[in-house]
């Protein structure tokens, strides 16, 4: 009789070549288009399923593993999982792991490209140009904040935060941070960060990137009352997952001239976007692409592989993922 192969499902198209390798053990389920799941067709995937491979779209949780008897191990394909109910999964005995390190230093490069462009308007200045309204070369037009010589604020001072505050350097920019924890001094040092409490980076910072990672009591940490903290010249950059911002109160101040500018690749109900953001100027918006890049997404894909099979017992770390995470 021949042994049937555990199942996996691979939720959305991720290189081909890539997730190829999860051929060598698994039976693979996997679809050609990007699709839009609704919780109950991804339930019905994960009943038939040993292991998963999932991006952020999906959201799993109690309700999809209820009917998962043969479910171990899911991968996501990200460093954030919010997506993810973890102690559901660890209740169920079904690991969870996660894609950390290997977008760090593309996700600081994108922070750091919002945050220019933000601050220095080129998409405005574009969208101006490409409407036809330059008439003349004007000695006022577009006039932006420097970034060269200012505070650059970072809340979240994990590895991408360090990223962003080791490029700063370049750009002869003051780092101040906060965190849930102080750096040790060495990589204070080596970053040239200094470490502040959370009012006074509102207060202090020309441009405040956030880089913490979600969750429900950081939700809306940047309310209306923080936003009220800020210099009404600053720039705000968004990098790490809508729900931190309040986003009604950063249009109320982006629209009265409260904050200078923002910058926001992650939404609150992505990928619909707040239509009062949409109709401002002052803010660049891109479509959550942060890790977007070719050689860091194929890494991201192929550590989420590694990580899958490992959590599945087989492979040279069988029982070992490297990236494992708790709640
Ligand atoms: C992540 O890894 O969490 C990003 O937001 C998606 O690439």
């Amino acid at each position: 009789m021949v042994e049937s192969r555990p199942r996996v499902w691979v939720s959305q198209p991720l290189f081909d070549d890539v997730v190829a390798r999860l051929g060598e053990y698994f039976e693979v389920v996997s679809t050609r288009d990007v699709t839009e799941y609704s919780p109950a067709q991804i339930a019905e995937a994960l009943s038939r399923a040993d292991g998963a491979l999932v991006t952020l779209n999906e959201r799993i949780g109690s309700d999809q593993i209820a009917g998962a008897p043969r479910l171990r191990a899911i991968a996501n394909v990200g460093v954030g999982y919010n997506n993810l109910d973890i102690p559901a999964l660890a209740r169920a005995g079904i690991v969870a792991t996660n894609t950390p390190e290997v977008l760090t230093e593309t996700t600081a490069d994108f922070g750091f490209a919002l945050m220019m462009a933000a601050a220095r308007r080129i998409t405005e200045a574009e969208r101006w140009l490409r409407e036809g309204q330059w008439r003349q070369w004007s000695f006022q037009a577009m006039l932006g904040a420097d970034l060269h010589g200012s505070t650059l604020g970072i809340l979240g001072m994990g590895r991408i935060g360090q990223g962003i505050a080791r490029r700063a350097s370049g750009f002869d920019m003051k780092v101040l941070y906060h965190n849930r924890s102080r750096l040790p001094e060495a990589v204070e040092q080596e970053t040239r960060a200094s470490y502040v409490g959370f009012d006074e980076l509102l207060a202090q910072a020309d441009h405040l990137v956030l880089v913490l990672p979600y969750s429900k009591d950081n939700h809306h940490v940047i309310d209306a009352r923080a936003l009220a903290k800020m210099k009404s010249t600053a720039t705000l950059v968004n990098i790490a997952r809508g729900g931190i911002v309040d986003e009604d109160a950063l249009a109320d101040a982006l629209a009265s001239g409260r904050l200078g500018a923002a910058g926001l690749d992650v939404f609150e109900g992505e990928p619909a976007i707040n239509p009062r953001l949409l109709a401002l100027a002052n803010v660049v918006l891109t479509p959550h692409i942060a890790s977007g890049s070719l050689a860091t997404r194929r890494a991201m894909v192929a550590l989420a592989v590694d990580n899958l099979i490992a959590a599945m017992g087989q492979g040279p770390d069988a029982g070992r993922p490297p990236n494992p995470v708790s709640a």
